[in-house]
């Protein structure tokens, strides 16, 4: 039996286990769903042994556990570590959900006639977990599993990984593979397959900014005493200039330029940017001088206010000059950037252009490098092949705006290189209300990955 076969033969049943993934609660940013991240984790194991892998076990870390399980047929064949995570971001703001964003349904949409599943998670990322445990299990029952496989399935990577971090330091010899596939990117469009081959870093701080010792009363202080929002905003406007630039010195220093035929070829990836603006409802798209929209999100590094407050936000008006000011802000970084460095510089620089006024405080959150992958080789070569196969057409190259910070770690630490097989598409509404995945990504991931195995151990001898 094909994967093909095996996809049409069980579509219900794929579709109502995934359905019970998606109703687990798994928002690893909130301590209240701390329970819930264990059921979930108890769901991944009992998938993993269900389609047959020989081992199996809950991980316990310092925070939420990583499910780990293998399948190794012999020694003597490669190795595939997959990595996914069945953690999911928090899903407010929750009135703006068509429908419970813990109680899948499924609709059609313009881009998906054929269905999408909503629900928190639904292609970030248990969807796109999913159809990895669904292949193997194909596998297995169907005896066409040509090599070994590995599953490390983490419960942090939406709040920065930090000890699965620690656990692949730990656990190199169990983690010994050959090459490492992960599912959480995205292709350009159905009949336009891709993969990804960067991915941006990530430099994530809050800041505070105190002015006087308490709130005081506008009038009778107005016009005297810094107030810390509006120096916030001035501080925030300077960081980038007339050009889209980020003025933070030092901060192109390792800004490698793409040379104008990889730009050319990055180019050739179709894009239609009238459809792109409509879709976000903008008049004009914004950005660094002299780079296009693609170019912005993937070859050059942004800077972004995430959230800002402070003073009187509720309903109608009081006059009040506030003790403090808030901002959370992320710089999204290119590969050859190191976000340490780039974090050292943002506080310095930030603590340099506050006026005497005021006093202000930095501190970073997580982090992660950014990472390119090349196409001359063979797993790249091996899902390319793959995917030529189910969709028609030959993926294309792209590079993503998003950050998976443990894929540089896994070079670092393991040694070991990826493969961002993604399935989901820009628009499927990842982190945002009525997140979805559309079935015809998770079946085709599903017939899909089953190839990879076949060429990429065939490739391997
Ligand atoms: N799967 C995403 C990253 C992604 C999205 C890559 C779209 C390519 C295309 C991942 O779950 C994610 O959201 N990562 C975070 C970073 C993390 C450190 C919180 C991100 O990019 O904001
Ligand atoms: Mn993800
Ligand atoms: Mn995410």
């Amino acid at each position: 039996m094909t994967s093909k076969q095996f996809v049409t033969d069980h579509k219900e049943r794929l579709v109502a286990e995934l359905t019970s993934f998606l109703k687990l609660k798994s928002v690893s940013a909130d301590p209240a769903y701390l329970s819930e991240m264990r059921l979930t984790a108890a769901f991944v194991l009992k998938s993993l042994q269900d389609a047959g892998v020989s081992t199996s076990e809950i991980c316990d870390t310092a925070g939420h556990p990583i499910v780990y399980g293998e399948y190794i047929k012999d020694v003597s064949l490669p190795t595939v570590l997959v990595y996914g995570h069945y953690d999911v971001q928090p899903a407010d703001p929750i009135e703006l959900w068509d429908s419970d964003p813990f109680d899948p349904v499924i609709k059609p949409t313009e881009i998906h006639p054929e269905g999408a599943i909503f629900a928190r998670g639904a292609c970030d990322d248990k969807g796109q977990v999913y159809m990895h445990i669904k292949a193997v299990e194909y596998m297995i029952a169907n005896d066409t599993l040509p090599c070994n496989v590995k599953f490390m399935i983490e419960g942090e990577e939406e709040v920065g990984s930090t000890n699965l971090a620690i656990f692949i330091k730990e656990n190199s010899a169990k983690l010994k593979a050959d090459i490492i596939l992960v599912s959480d990117t995205s292709i350009i469009a159905n009949d336009i397959p891709s993969i990804t081959v960067g991915l941006r870093g990530l430099s994530y701080v809050e800041v505070e900014v105190t002015g006087p010792n308490r709130d005081l009363h506008s009038g009778v202080y107005g016009g005297t005493v810094a107030n810390p929002i509006n120096v916030l905003t001035k501080m925030i406007a300077s960081l980038t200039d007339e050009n889209e630039r980020i003025t933070l010195p030092g901060f192109y220093d390792n800004v490698k330029d793409v040379s104008e035929e990889d730009r050319a070829e990055m180019d050739k990836a179709p894009f239609d940017l009238d459809a792109y603006k409509q879709d976000l409802g903008i008049a004009a798209v914004s950005g660094e001088l002299g780079y296009t929209t693609n170019e912005r999100t993937s070859i050059r590094p942004a800077l972004d206010v995430n959230g800002i407050w402070g003073g009187y936000t509720g309903e109608g008006a009081k006059t009040v000059l506030p003790s403090k000011a808030y901002a959370k802000i992320s710089m999204r970084l290119v590969p050859n950037q190191d976000w340490k460095t780039i974090t050292d510089l943002f506080v310095k620089h930030f603590e340099a252009i506050a006026p005497k006024s005021v006093s202000v405080k930095v501190t970073p959150h997580h982090g992660g490098q950014g990472s390119v992958v090349e196409t001359n080789f063979d797993a790249y070569q091996a899902a390319a092949k793959a995917m030529e196969e189910t969709f028609g057409t030959k993926p294309i190259p792209t590079r993503s705006g998003g950050s998976i910070p443990i894929i540089a770690l896994f070079e670092e630490v393991l040694g070991l290189k990826s493969v961002l097989f993604g399935f989901g598409l820009n628009s499927d509404l990842i982190h945002s209300p009525n997140e979805h995945y559309g079935l015809f990504n998770y079946f085709k991931g599903i017939e899909t990955i089953p190839l990879f195995y076949k060429y990429y151990t065939e490739l391997k001898k």
